[in-house]
């Protein structure tokens, strides 16, 4: 089996935990590359659900070695969270097989806060609509470079006067810009010391544990949001704060780019968004409150309702050409079953122009008009079936229509959340 990354193609929660699970079976290490707690990734394996955030996907397969790489921003008290529930429910989350890197960047209480802070004081059209969970600015510490890094952790005075040097410029804009109470270096430190303790034992030099499971078997890259919300390539400034291609598995997880062979994306079979930001085929009709219904579309990590429209070929031609990728995984095509007609977006009309890929200029999404193609939909209940020639005839011509426009093959589709839903064909 060929070394594998996982990202998103759209602006998120297309499915990504579900595939990644599925794959770990015959991986021998599960990577986290980039993002931290913004993600939310759920498996569901016999009926039961398990939602995870910064634990990677393939935890729930016994044995398999579990990274979260240097790219990552880790909050600690979240990730022991994680651990405390998966160990509550008898799974294996030992050190011997679940391991941080010592170079992760640490989320901080002050970055929560200002994330927040940030946020209330952006006027509502400028609103990123953040998770709230100190993503960007624990990524503009690291920039910065005046970030904690995980193995700071373990050494208690140079943590100290790092949360000392940090709260230097944080406090002057908590008390003066923000009019928030500042924070004290000493309770901040105080506070962390027995959640350092307990992090302690995860800590390892991921690059040097990858190369040794090469050995074994496929390394499996986790990506986490999606293409479209990458902070270069995304629709900025309504992104996150990491590089969510697929060359950032390499640098975020700390292997070369040669190492990465199959890049899937996973593709929604229509399209959602959390959040602000462009969203050419946003739909604000009973379709989309169809999708939104029939997809339970509310976000894993915050419980906000999902924007939902149809699929969008212009962002996942730009997604192929972003990352090269090898195939797509189509998921929650159980979801577009009873519609009449579907619709695929093909090109964008922008300043009077049509345009096959998004526009470069800042917000220019916004100014795109979706130019739709329609097709005819299919009324069967799909969630059962198990290989592709059982699919209705409309659903394979979808797939089909898919391939045709974006030139990927679609090597995975998925007919419901549970584990077994899935179509490898
Ligand atoms: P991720 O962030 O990309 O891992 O995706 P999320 O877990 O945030 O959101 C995907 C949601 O769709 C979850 O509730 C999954 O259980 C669910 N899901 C995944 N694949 C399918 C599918 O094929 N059909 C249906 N109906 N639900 C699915
Ligand atoms: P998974 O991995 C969907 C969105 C937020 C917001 C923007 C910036 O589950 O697909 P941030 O907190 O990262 O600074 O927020 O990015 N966002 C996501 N949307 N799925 C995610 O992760 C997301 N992670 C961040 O809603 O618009
Ligand atoms: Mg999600």
């Amino acid at each position: 089996m060929s070394n594998t990354v996982i990202i998103g193609t759209q602006w998120g929660d297309e499915g990504k935990g579900k595939i990644v699970d599925m794959l770990a079976e015959k991986s021998s290490a599960i990577v986290r590359f980039q993002g931290g707690n913004n993600a939310g990734h759920t498996l569901v394996v016999g009926g039961e659900t398990c939602i995870l955030h910064l634990i990677p996907s393939g935890i729930l397969h016994p044995g398999k070695i579990c990274l979260i790489g240097n790219g990552v921003v880790l909050d600690p008290e979240v990730f022991l969270k994680e651990i405390d529930a998966l160990a509550a429910k008898g799974v294996d989350v030992s050190p011997e097989r679940m391991m941080i890197s010592k170079k992760a960047q640490i989320i901080m209480p002050y970055h929560r806060l200002l994330d927040n802070c940030r946020e209330s004081l952006k006027s509502e059209d400028s609103k990123i609509g953040t998770t709230g969970r100190g993503i960007g600015p624990c990524y503009e510490d690291k920039a910065s470079r005046i970030g904690i890094r995980a193995a700071d952790l373990a050494d208690p005075e140079l943590l100290r006067s790092k949360i000392e040097e940090a709260l230097i410029e944080k406090n002057a804009l908590f008390e003066n810009l923000f009019k928030a109470e500042p924070l004290d270096t000493e309770k901040v430190y105080q506070e962390i010391l027995p959640i350092a303790e307990r992090i302690k034992p995860f800590l390892a030099d991921a690059s040097s544990v990858i190369q040794e499971c090469r050995k074994k078997g496929m390394i499996l890259f986790e990506g986490a949001q999606g293409i479209h919300l990458d902070i270069d390539h995304g629709t900025y400034p309504f992104v996150t704060s990491s590089n969510t291609v697929a060359g950032n598995a390499a640098a975020g997880a700390g292997c070369g780019p040669r190492t990465l062979e199959r890049i899937i994306g996973i593709v929604k079979a229509y399209t959602t968004r959390v959040g602000s930001g462009p969203f050419p085929t946003e739909l604000f009709d009973a379709n989309g409150e169809a999708l939104q219904q029939a997809g339970h579309e509310f976000g894993a990590t915050t419980g906000r309702k999902r924007r939902c429209g149809w699929l969008d070929l212009v962002v996942l031609r730009e997604s192929a050409r972003l990352c090269d990728l090898t195939e797509f995984a189509l998921t929650k095509l159980d979801v577009l079953s009873g519609l009449d007609e579907i619709s695929i977006c093909t090109a964008y009309e922008y300043r009077g122009e049509k345009i096959d890929y998004p526009p470069q200029e800042q917000n220019g999404m916004a100014y795109c008009k979706p130019v739709y193609e329609t097709m005819p939909g299919w009324k069967e209940d799909i969630t059962e079936v198990k290989s592709f020639d059982e699919l209705p005839q409309a659903a394979r011509d979808y797939i089909n229509r898919i391939e045709e426009i974006s030139g990927v093959r679609v090597g995975i589709v998925s007919v419901g959340p549970d584990r077994a839903q899935t179509i490898v064909r």
